[in-house]
């Protein structure tokens, strides 16, 4: 008898994952809530929101699951996984404590200074009116950070003084409170860790596109797009982020009472010299970073997040493909301020397969209303290719993505650029 699995969530990444799933041989049936368009293709969805975390375990126990895999960063900073746990259902995804990695950059920061993790330096402001001295300690660029979860849109990074002052004075009005953070120069690349208290395993590295515009100009975003494996984070970069960043906290986290259980997302900044450090953690799989690195996981996802999930992660090792995937977003009108959203989206969303590899769509905002499909999100769809290498990779996402159709969307042109 094959397994039932609750996949929480209604994104891009969430699509990724019950796609995955369902790839898996040891499983019979995928659920989601809420889901997309892109899951009611494929599996069950339940119109349960992702952040209603009462709602979700009455789900879980009526589904009688087998698992529950959660996407998104608040379910876990509410609890869902402590809830799970207590009746005894399996869930991928940390405890509430563990979460406060990413609910708390207070908090996060905190521990990698008591362990000596190399991040960025961080000062508290909470002082609107004196802030001529405070606010020069590192000079230009600023980077300024509001310690509340705000998918993605709490932090300023600018050159502009005045910008920087505006944002740290609005912040602490609203908060109390704001961090001010030294500035790492590089390139970012995106580790997403698999733990427990056995033992940890870390994906292909990938590189994630945060503005909107080309040439990583613009507003930030979620992410415009991705692409795996990195090459920016080689063997030798990768070798040390795990000694020195991954290590100490996976043995950090393992010794708690309750040991994290999940995926651990480390957002490195890897400097000239291939030094890497910690510009934040999240306590989940990253979106749309999970789109290019779970297709290259050859053995049995189900298997893997269960084991995570029971903490006998050591015994059950996954293996990787040695594909290259590269995923473009496709965003709504208005993104990231407010999109519009009620839109048709037309076309041929169906995969493509050829000799050099494939493609296909993963659903974001999306959903079927009145039986045609429509926008409901900022992030929309993703176009994702799959082939031996990257630059192939690259023109099936943006092949298959000419075949979708959306009034008034817009996507970058250039992802994958430091590599290619
Ligand atoms: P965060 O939400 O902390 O990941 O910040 C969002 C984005 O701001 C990151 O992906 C980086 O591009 C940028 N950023 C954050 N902190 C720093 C830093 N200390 N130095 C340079 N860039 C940063
Ligand atoms: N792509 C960035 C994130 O998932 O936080």
């Amino acid at each position: 008898m094959g397994r039932t699995v609750l996949v929480v969530g209604g994104g891009g990444r969430e699509h990724a994952l019950t796609i995955g799933l369902l790839d898996s041989p040891s499983v019979a049936v995928v659920h989601v809530a809420p889901g997309n368009a892109g899951t009611a293709g494929i599996a069950i969805n339940h119109n349960v929101a992702a952040g209603d975390v009462e709602g979700q375990v009455a789900l879980a126990q009526f589904l009688d699951v087998d698992l529950v895999v959660v996407g998104p960063e608040a379910p876990l900073v509410g609890g869902l996984s402590d809830a799970l746990r207590a009746i005894d259902i399996p869930s991928f995804g940390p405890h509430s404590a563990g979460a406060m990695l990413e609910g708390s950059k207070d908090f996060a920061k905190q521990v990698m200074l008591d362990l000596n993790i190399p991040t960025a330096g961080v000062q508290h402001l909470t002082d609107e009116t004196d802030l001529d001295e405070a606010i020069d300690i590192w000079g230009s660029p600023w980077v300024v950070k509001r310690d509340v979860l705000a998918g993605g849109k709490g932090v300023v990074v600018t050159e502009d003084r005045t910008e920087a002052l505006d944002f740290i004075q609005t912040s602490i009005k609203s908060d109390g409170m704001v961090l001010l953070e030294e500035f790492l120069a590089g390139e970012e690349a995106s580790m997403l860790v698999m733990m427990d208290e056995s033992g940890f395993v870390t994906l292909p590295c990938s590189q994630d596109h945060k503005r909107v515009g080309e040439g990583d100009l613009g507003l930030n975003t979620g992410g415009m797009g991705a692409y795996a494996p990195a090459p920016v984070a080689t063997e030798a970069v990768r070798a040390r982020a795990i000694s020195e960043i991954v290590e100490p906290m996976h043995a950090h986290l393992s010794s708690l009472e309750i040991p994290y259980r999940g995926c651990l997302y480390v957002g490195l900044m890897i400097d000239d010299d291939g030094a890497p450090s910690v510009v934040e953690y999240n306590v989940r799989f990253g979106d749309p970073e999970t789109q290019v690195t779970v297709p290259l996981i050859s053995s049995d996802l189900c298997e893997l997040l269960l084991a995570v999930a029971e903490g006998r992660l050591a015994d059950s090792m996954p293996t990787f493909s040695t594909h290259h995937a590269l995923t473009v977003v496709l965003a709504a009108e208005g993104y990231p301020g407010p999109p519009v959203k009620g839109r048709l989206i037309t076309g041929d969303l169906s995969d493509y397969v050829d000799s050099n590899g494939r493609a296909f769509i993963h659903h974001a905002g999306t959903e079927i209303s009145d039986g045609v499909l429509i926008s409901t999100g900022g992030r929309v769809l993703a176009s994702t290719g799959i082939a031996s290498s990257l630059s192939e990779a690259r023109e099936l996402a943006y092949l298959k993505l000419t075949e979708v159709q959306l009034e008034g969307a817009h996507f970058r042109r250039d992802i994958g650029y430091k590599a290619l």
